[in-house]
C-alpha cells in the first residue's frame, strides 16, 4: 500500500507499471494527519512501514524551511506514534548522507561520523532520524535508519541536478552551475538505492544505520560535461551561477558497513547508468515537458532568476 501526499512531486504517471498489480493500493494522505494515517494503519493491518516521505530539495527548504519541519518532523513523529500504537514488524527510515554535513577533500561518511546538519533541510531529516533512533532506544521500536548518498535515474523530478541538467540540455537551455562547480557529490542509480532498501528491510537490524553510497564522487562540473557530451550538446551552454547559500562542499559515502553486514554492492556503473538515464528522459519527453509547463515553471523563475 502506498500512502502519498501527491504534493508537487507526486505523479501518477510514475505508478502506471504497477497500478494494477493485486498487492497494490494507492491512498492520498498526509503523514501530519494522525486520524488519516490511523484509519490507513487499521483498515490495512499495516505490518511494515518503508518511509520515504519527505520534502528533498535542498533549495527549497532554503526557499521556505518550514513546509520541511512539518513534514519531516512533525509527519514522521506522527507516523512512529501510529506505528507504535499499531505494534508493527519493521520501520525502515529512508534518509540521507546530507545529515552528516560536509566533508573536506578527503574522508569518507561512516555510520559514526558526528550529525552536521547544514541547510534547514538536512537539518529536518537528522531530527527525524534521531526520533527514530530514539524510539528504538526507549521503546524497543523495530526502526532501522538508511543514508544514501545523490540518486540519479529515470522518473527524477527535474529540479535535481541530473535531470535538470539533461531537460534543459535536449531544449538547449543554459546550464546553471552553481559557484564554481567544484562541489562533489557521491552518485547512485536509483535501482540500486532501492536494492539496498529491500536487503535492509529484509537483513537490517533494529537500531541500526547503514549507510548506502556508489563509491562514485564527481565534481558538478564533471556531470555536466559528461552529460553534456553523451547528449551531443556544446559546453557553452554552462552557465556559472550565483552559488546556493551554505553549498555543502563533499559528500562521500563508506559504504562498507551494509557491504559487509548484509552483502549488499551497488550493480549499475555510472557512465552505463547516466546513458540509460538519459535515453529515458529521451524517450519520456511528454513525461517532463507536462512537468516543466505547469506549477514547476514558478519554481524555477523563483530559484533561479535572481542568480544570473
Ligand atoms: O545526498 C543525498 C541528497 O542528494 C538527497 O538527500 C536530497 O534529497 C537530494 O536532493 C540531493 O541533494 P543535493 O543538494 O546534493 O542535490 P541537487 O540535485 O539539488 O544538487 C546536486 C549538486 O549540484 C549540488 O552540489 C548543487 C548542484 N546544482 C544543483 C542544481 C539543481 C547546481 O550546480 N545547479 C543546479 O541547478
Amino acid at each position: 500500500m502506498k500512502f502519498d501526499a501527491f504534493t508537487y512531486a507526486g505523479n501518477f504517471e510514475n505508478l502506471t507499471a504497477i497500478q494494477d498489480k493485486k498487492n497494490y493500493v494507492f491512498v492520498k494522505g498526509d503523514i501530519c494527519n494522525k486520524e488519516q494515517v490511523s484509519e490507513v494503519f487499521r483498515k490495512y493491518s499495516v505490518d511494515t512501514v518503508v518511509h520515504f516521505a519527505a520534502e528533498s530539495h535542498v533549495d527549497r527548504s532554503i526557499l521556505g524551511p518550514a513546509v520541511f519541519v512539518q513534514t519531516n518532523v512533525v509527519g514522521t513523529n506522527v507516523l512512529l506514534d501510529v506505528s507504535r500504537e499499531a505494534g508493527i514488524e519493521r520501520f525502515l527510515h529512508v534518509s540521507t548522507d546530507e545529515v552528516y554535513g560536509s566533508l573536506g577533500a578527503t574522508g569518507y561518511f561512516t555510520e559514526e561520523t558526528p550529525l552536521h546538519p547544514n541547510s534547514p533541510y538536512s537539518a529536518s531529516k537528522a531530527s527525524s532520524d534521531m526520533l527514530v533512533l530514539a524510539y528504538q532506544h526507549t521503546f524497543g521500536f523495530p526502526g532501522i535508519v538508511t543514508r544514501c548518498s545523490n540518486n540519479y535515474g529515470p522518473y527524477q523530478f527535474p529540479e535535481k541536478l541530473i535531470p535538470l541538467l539533461i531537460a534543459n540540455a535536449l531544449n538547449d537551455k543554459a546550464i546553471p552551475v552553481y559557484g564554481d562547480g567544484s562541489n562533489v557529490r557521491d552518485w547512485l542509480y536509483v535501482e540500486d538505492h532501492c536494492s539496498a532498501l529491500d536487503v535492509v528491510l529484509h537483513k537490517g537490524i533494529a537500531g541500526e544505520v547503514y549507510n548506502i553510497g556508489g563509491n562514485n564522487e564527481w565534481k558538478n562540473i564533471d556531470i555536466v560535461k559528461l552529460v553534456l557530451n553523451e547528449i551531443g550538446k556544446p559546453e557553452s551552454l554552462i552557465t556559472f551561477v550565483k552559488d546556493r547559500p551554505g553549498h555543502d562542499k563533499r559528500y562521500a559515502i563508506d559504504a562498507s558497513k551494509i557491504e559487509k553486514n548484509l552483502g549488499w554492492t551497488p550493480s549499475h556503473q555510472f557512465k552505463k547508468g547516466i546513458q540509460k538515464t538519459i535515453l529515458w528522459y529521451l524517450d519520456n519527453k511528454p513525461w517532463w515537458e507536462r512537468i516543466l509547463s505547469g506549477e514547476y515553471i514558478k519554481y524555477y523563475h523563483l530559484q533561479y532568476s535572481e542568480r544570473e
